[in-house]
């Protein structure tokens, strides 16, 4: 289904698509024919993205839009001056915040300071096309970035679990909400995937590194971006429109690893499964 027009005639709008993560699924929808939007708070970034893939892939168009998805008047105004140019066919709401911080420590402003760009900022985006979309009488389709702690919650990211968590619930309200107009809003909610933005807040004693993420990993290695660039465009694609309100992750495994009572014994190594054979034997036999 990845066919090089798979997106033609397509405009996607990805926030936070200048850098990181967003970049890479921008650049995915563009490689397969969509013309898309980026939004930031840094213009000069989304302009030399916007150069970038231009130059890469002749023909298509990266508009960019200098916003900060907090203030949901500027969301307003982003979107009325991309539906001045035409409408969208579909949203990833991929801008977010997060630090690592004891919750004990946050004052209210630091637990603002996230729930603002990601829960609030989310909303204020995914609203704003909504009801343009139901105006139009236009089909589209939402993707929401999450986190596998969606599911489990996670300490020392509180803000972040708690706004994302938010977010995964507006996906399946709205899925029920507006599925009969034909928007459909599904989220991803990926494990590591090694960015410089989120490696460098995410790990910030450099302790995790490689190694580690290998053992407590069942695919014994991080994402690589071209793999949730493709569930990404996957998810966005007509092919699939009957996909509705669903959370996918894509972590390999490592959401659910730690729910196994003897996930610990991924690390045992032949001799240690032959002493559990023959103590597990022995204990039977008495
Ligand atoms: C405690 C902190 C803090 C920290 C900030 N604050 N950093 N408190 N520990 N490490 C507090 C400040 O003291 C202040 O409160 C309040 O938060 C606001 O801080 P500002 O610096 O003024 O905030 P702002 O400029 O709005 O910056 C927002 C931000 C910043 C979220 C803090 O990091 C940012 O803009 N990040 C965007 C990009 C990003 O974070 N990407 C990573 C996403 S990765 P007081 O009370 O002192 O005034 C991700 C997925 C990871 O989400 C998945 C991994 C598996």
């Amino acid at each position: 289904m990845f066919r090089s027009d798979l997106f033609q005639g397509k405009r996607f709008l990805v926030t936070g698509g200048g850098t990181g993560l967003g970049r890479i699924m921008m650049e995915r929808f563009v490689e397969l024919g969509a013309d898309c939007v980026i939004c930031g708070r840094r213009g000069t970034v989304l302009e030399q993205t916007a150069k970038e893939v231009m130059a890469r892939h002749p023909g298509r168009r990266v508009e960019t839009h200098v916003v900060d998805i907090r203030v949901a008047a500027a969301v307003e105004e982003m979107v009325d001056r991309i539906w001045s140019i035409g409408p969208l066919d579909g949203l990833v709401n991929n801008a977010a915040g997060n630090f690592i911080a004891q919750t004990k420590d946050l004052s209210p402003r630091a637990f603002d300071a996230i729930a603002n760009i990601v829960l609030h900022g989310t909303f204020y985006t995914t609203n704003a096309c909504g009801k343009r979309w139901i105006a139009d009488k236009r089909s589209a389709s939402v993707i929401s970035i999450l986190t596998t702690w969606v599911r489990t919650g996670s300490p020392f990211v509180v803000p972040s679990a708690m706004s994302k968590a938010g977010v995964a619930v507006m996906t399946q309200s709205l899925a029920v909400e507006w599925g009969r107009y034909g928007i459909r809003l599904n989220a991803i909610a990926p494990g590591p995937f090694p960015t410089e933005g989120a490696w460098a807040r995410l790990n910030p004693l450099k302790e995790e590194d490689d190694t580690r993420y290998k053992a407590r990993n069942p695919m014994g290695r991080v994402g690589r971006p071209d793999e949730l660039a493709n569930m990404a465009a996957f998810l966005m694609s007509d092919e699939v429109a009957y996909i509705n309100g669903e959370i996918i992750a894509i972590d390999g495994g490592m959401g659910i690893m730690g729910n196994g009572t003897f996930s610990n014994m991924m690390a045992y190594g032949e001799d240690d499964w032959r002493r559990i054979r023959e103590q597990i034997q022995s204990t039977n036999a008495a």
